[in-house]
C-alpha cells in the first residue's frame, strides 16, 4: 500500500464570491496531510480535472440544481483518479475511478458516499482518462441525452449547435450527423469552424465572431432550423430564434455568454418565434440522466470505437494553474474539452 503519512495534499478552495469574471484573488490555496481512508472508504488521487463553464455558477450564492460551493470550501469539480489506499471492498488500488474529486490533489470517499456512488469505476480500455472527461464523460453524456431526450431528432432534419468545438457541442454535431441530420455548428473563429467540419464532419460551422449570425444561418440552413441546441444564450439565441422551423426543439444546455455578467440575464427577444412555429424551449441538467449513463457510454464507446465519433481534449497541467486556466472556457481560448492535468498517469 502507498504511504500516504508524510503526503501533503495541495486544495484550491473557494475564498469569496467573485463579481465578474472571477480573478486569482477569489481562491485560497491550502495545504494538509492526507489521512488514511476511513472504515469502508478510499484514498483518490487525482490525476485530471474537468474545467466546467457550471463553475462559475457554482460560485454564487443562490437557489440552483445543485447548492453553491460554501466559502472556503475546496472548489467542486469532476475529476478522474486513480485509488491510493483502501479499506473497501468496492475499489482496490490502482483502480480508475471518476467522481467529485475537487481541485485538490487527494480526495477521500466514505463508505456512504461510495454507497451512494459518488465513485465510478473506469474501464480504460473503452477510453482514454482524457475521453473519460469528454464524450464518455458528463459533457458527452449532457450532449447525447440533451439531443435524443429532449431534441428527439429524426433523419433529414437540421440541427444547429453552438459552443460547437467544445466539450458539449462537439458531441452534439457528431451524433446529429449519426443520427442522420444536417448538422451545422457555430463557433469562434477559423480554426474552430474548420475542425468542426473537416475533421469532425458537421456539414457547416458559422463563425459568429466573423459576421452576423443571421446570414449564416440563411446560407448553411436552407431548409430553416429543427432543433437548436443551446450553450451560449444571448444574441446567438436570439438570432436563431429567427429561422425556426413548426414545431422545432431548442435545447436550453447553458449560457456561457451570460455567466460572468454582472446585471440580470436578460431574455431572448424574439421568444415569440415559439408562438408562431408551435416551437419550444426546454431545459436539461444531466444528472437527472445518471441511471442511464451506462446506456449511453456503450452506444458513444461504440462509436469512438468504429471512427464516427472523435473526441478532443485541451489539457492544461498544473493544479496552481486553475483559477487563470478556468478562465479559458469564457474567453474561447479553449480548443475542445478543457481538463486540468494535476498528476501524472
Ligand atoms: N445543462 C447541463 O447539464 C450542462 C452540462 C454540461 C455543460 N453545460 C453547459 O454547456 C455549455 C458548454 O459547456 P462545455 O463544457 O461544452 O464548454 P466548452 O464549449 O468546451 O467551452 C466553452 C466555450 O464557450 C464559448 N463561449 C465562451 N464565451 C462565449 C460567448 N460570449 N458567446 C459565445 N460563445 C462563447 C467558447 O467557444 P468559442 O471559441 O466557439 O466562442 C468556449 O470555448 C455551457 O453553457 C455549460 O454551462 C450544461
Amino acid at each position: 500500500m502507498t504511504s500516504l503519512a508524510s503526503t501533503t495534499n495541495h486544495q484550491i478552495r473557494l475564498a469569496r464570491r467573485p463579481v465578474g469574471v472571477p480573478v486569482r484573488a477569489d481562491w485560497s490555496f491550502t495545504a494538509e496531510p492526507v489521512a488514511p481512508p476511513e472504515r469502508g472508504g478510499v484514498v483518490v488521487k487525482t490525476l485530471l480535472l474537468s474545467l466546467d463553464p457550471a463553475m462559475r455558477g457554482w460560485m454564487n450564492e443562490g437557489k440552483s440544481y445543485i447548492a453553491p460551493v460554501a466559502i472556503d470550501e475546496v472548489m467542486r469539480a469532476g475529476g478522474i483518479g486513480v485509488v491510493v489506499a483502501s479499506e473497501s471492498a468496492k475499489f482496490a488500488i490502482g483502480d480508475h475511478v471518476s467522481g467529485a474529486l475537487g481541485v485538490q490533489e487527494y480526495a477521500s470517499f466514505g463508505e456512504r458516499q461510495l454507497g451512494r456512488g459518488e465513485l465510478v469505476g473506469i474501464d480504460l480500455r473503452v477510453g482514454s482518462p482524457t475521453q473519460w472527461l469528454n464524450v464518455l464523460g458528463m459533457p458527452g453524456m449532457t450532449g447525447y441525452f440533451g439531443l435524443m431526450d429532449v431534441g428527439q431528432p429524426k433523419p433529414g432534419e437540421t440541427v444547429v449547435v453552438s459552443g460547437a468545438a467544445g466539450a458539449v457541442g462537439q458531441t452534439v454535431g457528431q451524433l446529429a450527423r449519426i443520427k442522420g441530420c444536417r448538422a451545422v455548428g457555430i463557433a469562434g473563429g477559423p480554426a474552430k469552424c474548420e475542425w468542426v467540419v473537416k475533421e469532425l464532419g458537421f456539414d457547416a460551422c458559422i463563425d459568429y465572431k466573423a459576421g452576423p449570425v443571421k446570414d449564416g444561418l440563411k446560407a448553411h440552413c436552407p431548409k430553416g432550423v429543427d432543433i437548436y441546441f443551446d450553450n451560449v444564450g444571448g444574441e446567438i439565441l436570439d438570432a436563431v430564434l429567427t429561422r425556426l422551423n413548426r414545431h422545432a426543439r431548442i435545447i436550453i444546455c447553458g449560457a456561457i455568454s451570460q455567466y460572468n455578467n454582472t446585471e440580470p440575464v436578460r431574455g431572448p427577444a424574439n421568444y415569440l418565434s415559439l408562438l408562431v412555429n408551435r416551437a419550444r424551449m426546454e431545459g436539461i441538467v444531466v444528472f437527472d440522466y445518471a441511471e442511464r449513463f451506462p446506456q449511453a457510454i456503450a452506444e458513444m464507446a461504440a462509436y469512438l470505437k468504429d471512427g464516427r465519433m472523435k473526441s478532443r481534449e485541451d489539457v492544461v497541467a498544473g493544479i496552481d494553474t486553475f483559477p487563470e486556466t478556468l478562465l479559458k472556457l469564457f474567453r474561447g481560448e479553449n480548443f475542445g474539452k478543457l481538463v486540468l492535468q494535476v498528476a501524472q498517469a
